[in-house]
């Protein structure tokens, strides 16, 4: 099918590129004209393993291309909408990416009409779908679908190709027949319903998860006290199949583009129509403090900070991303700063972001020149990079061997044998 992606973020250009690799033809559309020379030259503008190679492949196919120009367009059969929508200032959604996108595509089908379906992917509050289809409906043979995404940053491209679901909210066969045509090669459980049930899933389930770290960011805590040991005490509780494994890991907190906005957008969404969701707000409340607590438990062990050297390993909000939209290790540069520490930084990708935040941060180009002469040494981000280490080197480097390990993903037993003093999130 011919189909047209606005918007070349996470989303949109994952989508864009999974759709070429599925055998369509795409076409890429941004606002931003540098990116778009730079998608044209085969080069992702963002961090995302595997992504250039497939974006190279698909573009000597002639399976995409890019442009600023909507116009080019005109043929799209499909048009998905992956613009962003951000927090405004009081936490709502911002939608007016969106609305722009659907005011050009109102504009590129009055111009070329066709049978053309609109796809909307990007997070958006219940009853967007709708109301966009009320707003377009002097657009004949347009339709309106909602289809939400649940791709991870790291392994988007992954995500985009073997879905967990796919969710297609839509008011007509011919819109969800369409859909299917387009999904035709992907295998995953199909949920066909309304547009606000499809926007309502995307929220619930990344609300969900973020509440599933909270509660076990919370045992953590308690287990600090108990010397109960959290990382055993998740695997107990995972293989209740009623609960599942997954995102029962503890540690500094959830950050990136997706949990802190959606779960403040559910919030407001839910307040505007007079209900409060008390567990979601607590469920910020608990992961806004966890950077805190895991810093307090590094003053529990040296109270006075003011010129230790700390290393700190991995900044980005999780490995295998440049994002640190929300990322946990810029609270506890902070708190460490404001302490008087000194901080030496280690990320494989994200660090030159980070330093034009901390520009007092010492930023160094291997995880093991972080542990240099350290007091102690901050685990933050699980990359294997700052994870697979020569600890025999790291014990004769550093001034103390203290290590604080913030996603409990060091090697506990081994560095226990090996003198280090070692204190986790929920595990000693
Ligand atoms: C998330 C959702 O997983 C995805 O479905 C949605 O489309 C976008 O938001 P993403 O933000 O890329 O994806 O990352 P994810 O892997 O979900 O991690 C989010 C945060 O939670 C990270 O900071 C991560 O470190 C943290 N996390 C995750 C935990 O602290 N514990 C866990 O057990 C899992």
């Amino acid at each position: 099918m011919k189909v047209a992606v606005i918007g070349t973020g996470y989303v949109g250009l994952t989508t864009a590129v999974s759709l070429a690799v599925k055998g369509h033809e795409v076409l890429g559309i941004d606002v931003d004209a540098a990116k778009i020379e730079q998608l044209s030259n085969g080069r992702s503008p963002i961090y995302e393993p595997g992504l250039d190679q497939v974006l190279l492949e698909t573009l000597g196919q002639g399976k995409i291309r890019f442009s600023t120009n909507l116009v080019e367009a005109k043929e799209a059969q499909v048009v998905f909408v992956c613009v962003g929508t951000p927090e405004t200032e009081d936490g709502e959604a911002d939608l007016r990416y969106l609305h722009a996108a659907l005011q050009d595509i109102a504009t590129l089908h009055n111009h070329s009409p066709k049978e053309r379906t609109l796809v909307i992917k990007s997070t958006v509050p219940v009853g967007t779908g709708d109301q966009a289809a009320v707003s377009l409906r002097h657009c004949k043979e347009l339709q309106v679908v909602s289809n939400p995404e649940f791709l991870r940053e790291g392994c988007a491209l992954e995500d985009a190709l073997n879905p967990s679901r796919i969710i297609v909210g839509a008011d007509s066969e011919e819109a969800i027949a369409v859909m299917q045509t387009l999904y035709s090669g992907l295998s995953a459980p199909w949920v066909i319903t309304t547009r606000a049930n499809a926007e309502l899933i995307k929220y619930a389930s990344n609300a969900f998860l973020a509440a599933r770290i909270s509660f076990m960011n919370e045992l953590a805590r308690l287990s600090a006290v108990l010397g109960t040991d959290v990382t055993v005490v998740s695997h107990g509780m995972g293989l209740d199949s009623r609960i599942g494994s997954q995102f029962l890991r503890a540690g500094v907190g959830f950050g990136g583009s997706c949990f802190p906005k959606d779960t403040i957008a559910l919030l407001k969404l839910a307040n505007q129509h007079g209900v409060t969701l008390s567990l979601l707000e607590k469920v910020r409340e608990v992961n806004a403090s966890q950077p805190v607590w895991f810093f307090n438990q590094l003053v529990s062990k040296i109270p006075d900070l003011a010129g230790k050297r700390i290393a700190v390993l991995g900044l980005a909000f999780k490995p295998d991303t440049d994002d640190i939209r929300e990322a946990p290790a810029l609270r506890i540069l902070a708190e460490l700063q404001a302490a008087g520490a000194v901080v030496t930084a280690y990320d494989p990708i994200a660090a030159k972001a980070v330093e034009a935040l901390f520009p007092d941060v010492e930023y160094v180009t291997t995880p093991e020149a972080a542990f240099a002469g350290a007091h102690a040494a901050v685990l933050v981000t699980e990359w294997q990079a700052c994870v697979k280490l020569d600890w025999k080197l790291i014990k004769e480097q550093m001034e103390q061997p203290l290590l604080f390990d913030g996603r409990n993903a060091w090697p506990h037993d081994e560095l226990k044998k090996a003198g280090f003093e070692y204190l986790g999130v929920g595990k000693s």
